[in-house]
C-alpha cells in the first residue's frame, strides 16, 4: 500500500518524509488555505516546496466548477512541477475536464467520491486516481470502508487502471481496514501517521530494556 500524507503543512510533510514511508501528498483548498494562513506564503510557492520534499504525486485542486475553468486552473497548477496531479470534482464538468487533462498528459485525482457509480464514471472518464471520502461517509452514518470494498471490486472486474486513494481518514483503524481489503493508497493526516507508530507495549518494552541495562552496568568490570 502506498502512503500519501493529507496536508499542505510543509513542516509536517518534511517530518513525515524523513520517516521514509511517504509516497505522495494530497492537498485541497481547505488544507492549502490553512497553510497560507499559517505561513503567509503564495500557494504556488507552498506547492513547489512540497514537490521538492516528496518525490511522488502531489494533488492540488483549483476552485473552478466549469470544465473550461477547471482545465485552465489545472494547467497553471501543473506548470508548478511535473509531479502535480490535478484534483477534479466528481461532477459532469469535472469528468469533461479529465478527458482534456488526459490529452495533455496531466494526471488527475477525482475527489469527493461518495458512491460506486461515481467511481465507475470517474474510472471510465480515465482518472488516474479516485478518492472516496470515507470519514465523511462514516460521519453521515454510512460505511466508508464498504464503499472502498465495492469500488475495488468494480475496478478489478473491468481492469480499470485508476488507483483508489482512501481519503478523509480519521484514525489508524481506517488504515488497517483499508490494507486488509487491498486499497492501493491511503492519504493520511499527520496526526494519524504518528498514531500508527504507537503501541504502549513498545514504549514499555523500551523502558524495561533501558532499566535492565542500567542495572547491569553496575556489575560491569
Ligand atoms: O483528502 C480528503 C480529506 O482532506 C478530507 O478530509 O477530514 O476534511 O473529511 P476531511
Amino acid at each position: 500500500m502506498k502512503f500519501f500524507i493529507d496536508t499542505a503543512n510543509v513542516d509536517e510533510i518534511r517530518e513525515a518524509a524523513s520517516l521514509g514511508v511517504l509516497d505522495g501528498v494530497t492537498t485541497n483548498p481547505t488544507l492549502l488555505g490553512r497553510e497560507i494562513e499559517r505561513t503567509h506564503r503564495r500557494p504556488e510557492d507552498i506547492l513547489r516546496e512540497i514537490c521538492e520534499i516528496v518525490n511522488g504525486p502531489v494533488s492540488a485542486e483549483g476552485v473552478s466548477l466549469d470544465a473550461e475553468g477547471i482545465v485552465k486552473e489545472g494547467k497553471e497548477l501543473a506548470k508548478i512541477h511535473k509531479n502535480i496531479c490535478i484534483k477534479v470534482p466528481m461532477t459532469p464538468d469535472g469528468m469533461k475536464a479529465i478527458r482534456k487533462f488526459r490529452s495533455l498528459g496531466i494526471t488527475t485525482n477525482t475527489t469527493l467520491v461518495f458512491s460506486c457509480n461515481q467511481a465507475l464514471i470517474a474510472a471510465k472518464a480515465g482518472t488516474n486516481y479516485l478518492s472516496p471520502f470515507i470519514g465523511r461517509l462514516d460521519d453521515a452514518g454510512h460505511s466508508g470502508m464498504e464503499l472502498v470494498d465495492q469500488i475495488l471490486t468494480m475496478l478489478e472486474n473491468y481492469e480499470f487502471d485508476s488507483q483508489l486513494i482512501v481519503a478523509s481518514i480519521r484514525h489508524p483503524l481506517h488504515v488497517v481496514e483499508a490494507s486488509l481489503i487491498g486499497a492501493h493508497i491511503c492519504t493520511i493526516p499527520f496526526k494519524v501517521i504518528k498514531l500508527m507508530f504507537k503501541h504502549p507495549l513498545t514504549d514499555q518494552g523500551i523502558k524495561r530494556f533501558l532499566e535492565d541495562w542500567e542495572r547491569a552496568k553496575k556489575f560491569k568490570k
